[in-house]
């Protein structure tokens, strides 16, 4: 099946090549290499992580007015094209439907093992240094402001309202980056999460000072 990780591999730098959102090809590396290493502790499928995590991001719902069964479509219609067994697309696909955050009090998918390590590893590349770094590219792409402190944070109940809230990119960190901490599917997810939260923490607090002129 190594063929099938390689192929998939070109097929999506061909398709992100160019993506300024956050979700370029280096966001699927990243995920794919912590995907693997906790794949690897948690006892995970490695074929099955492996080409969920290169496709996770392949054609991202809120790209799609808010439309989740694109990506899964694409994905499977790659795999087929590929001739992979239909178990292991099915697998695949499921994983993609539902590894993406839709708002804090969206109720949550059950996710297989897999799922849950690929969710882990996307969470992850939203945490620490990468994800502060990812949170203001995107809001830059979106042309948000950076923060504004007129506008509060908000907890989004319905996927269209994630979907839909202006906000601020430092808002993005009470709705949702903060928040994945908790949420963490494995042992070895939430152990990786600790102190990419705790760096993230310290950096809220001091651009808050900073806002200030406090610091
Ligand atoms: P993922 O790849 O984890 O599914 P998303 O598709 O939700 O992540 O978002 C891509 C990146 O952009 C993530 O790092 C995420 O935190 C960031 N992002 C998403 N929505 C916002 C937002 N409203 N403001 C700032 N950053 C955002
Ligand atoms: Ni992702």
């Amino acid at each position: 099946m190594k063929d099938l990780v390689s192929l998939t591999t070109h097929f999506v730098r061909e398709r992100l090549s160019g993506d300024a959102t956050g979700h370029d090809f280096w966001h699927i590396r990243r995920v794919s290499n912590l995907a693997e290493r906790i794949a690897r502790r948690e006892g995970a499928d490695l074929t099955v992580v492996r080409l969920a995590a290169l496709l996770h991001d392949i054609a991202d719902w809120k790209f799609h007015k808010g439309d989740a069964s694109v990506g899964p479509k694409v994905a499977r219609g790659w795999l087929e094209k590929q001739g992979a067994d239909q178990e292991l697309v099915s697998k695949v696909c499921a994983i993609i439907a539902d590894v993406s955050f839709k708002g804090a009090g969206v109720k949550r998918p059950v996710l297989s093992l897999e799922g849950r390590v690929v969710q882990d590893a996307d969470r992850l590349d939203a945490l620490g240094a990468i994800g502060i770094a990812r949170a203001f590219a995107y809001g830059g792409a979106k042309g948000r402001a950076m923060h504004d402190p007129a506008i509060k944070p908000r907890f989004h109940k319905s996927a269209r309202a994630y979907l839909k809230a202006g906000g601020t990119t430092l808002n993005h960190f009470y709705e949702k980056l903060l928040l994945l901490k908790a949420r963490m599917n494995t042992p070895t997810g939430r152990k990786m999460a600790q102190h990419r939260h705790a760096f993230m923490e310290g950096y809220v607090r001091r651009f808050l000072a900073e806002w200030d002129g406090k610091s």
